[in-house]
């Protein structure tokens, strides 16, 4: 398959214009070769959007396979952490993701979690960052509604994503608003591990489709805008979660999902 891929294309618009694929491969807990043949596979069925951090410890492996897979740099969204124990080491912090990594910038660094709070002053650092060209976005992760309005009260410059915890089974319609009416791009993490998909509800709705319980999980975030970073280092299920554009749910299927009990 080729960068004509769907998962590769179809995008979100970040407030600044930026595009972001809707659909990444997630990399929590792959560690080594692992990390390097998943990223690998990903690229080669197609992806386009990678997602890393520093507390996953497999930065360079995911460097080496970007670099190892012929596909140009620009056309991979690729997206680091700030562990927050390195609040205030922010630049070396990222030099050193940099270096790991093997390239000149990230497309979207995020405070990996609230360090003690929402800390403006350390949101200040990545803007400051942003503006040099190291990182071409950024953002959060788990953060509150009330903490992102604390960092755009003070500085005038919301996030341009936060990545939060997200399924079917966790959706919450306030949250999913809230972060719509102030531009603020939602990403989900662990999309299919919060999810229970041997669910009898989940199945039907599989069945309907001629697809599986986590594909159609995956779907539902598309449906709603929402970008989703399904971790996997096996081939066959990369290939499979980025195999969900060629249908779509229901208005009725996306609203039972949103109603889903794990
Ligand atoms: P594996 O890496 O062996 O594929 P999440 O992204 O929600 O955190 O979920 C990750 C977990 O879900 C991993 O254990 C991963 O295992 C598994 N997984 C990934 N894709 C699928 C899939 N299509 N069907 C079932 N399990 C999956």
């Amino acid at each position: 398959m080729s960068e004509q891929h769907p998962v590769a294309n179809t995008t979100v618009e970040l407030a600044s214009g930026t595009k972001m694929p809707i659909l990444g491969l997630g990399t929590w807990q792959a560690r080594g070769r692992d990390a390097a043949a998943a990223v690998l596979r990903a690229l080669e069925v197609g992806y386009r959007h990678i997602d890393t951090a520093t507390m996953y410890g497999n930065e360079q492996q995911v460097g080496q396979a970007m670099a190892a897979s012929g596909v140009p740099r620009e056309e991979i969204f690729l997206t680091t952490k700030l562990p927050s124990s390195r609040a205030g080491r922010e630049r070396a912090t990222l030099e050193e993701s940099l270096d790991a990594l093997g390239f000149g910038y990230v497309d979207l660094w995020l405070i990996h979690w609230p360090p003690g709070g929402a800390r403006p002053d350390v949101w200040e650092r990545l803007l400051e960052l942003q503006a040099e060209g190291l990182a071409r976005e950024v953002g959060v992760s788990n953060y509150s509604v009330r903490q992102l309005d604390e960092l755009a009260q003070a500085t005038g410059r919301p996030p341009s994503v936060n990545q939060i915890e997200w399924s079917p089974a966790l959706f919450d319609r306030a949250v999913f608003e809230a972060h719509r009416t102030r531009g603020v791009q939602l990403e989900g993490y662990s999309p299919l591990k919060t999810t229970n998909l041997r669910n009898p509800r989940l199945a039907r709705i599989a069945e309907a489709h001629g697809v599986t319980p986590a594909q159609v999980v995956l779907r539902w975030h598309v449906e709603h805008e929402i970008v989703a970073i399904p971790k996997s280092t096996n081939a066959d299920r990369i290939a499979e979660n980025a195999d969900i554009f060629d249908f779509e749910l229901t208005p009725s299927e996306v609203e039972q999902l949103d109603g889903f009990s794990a």
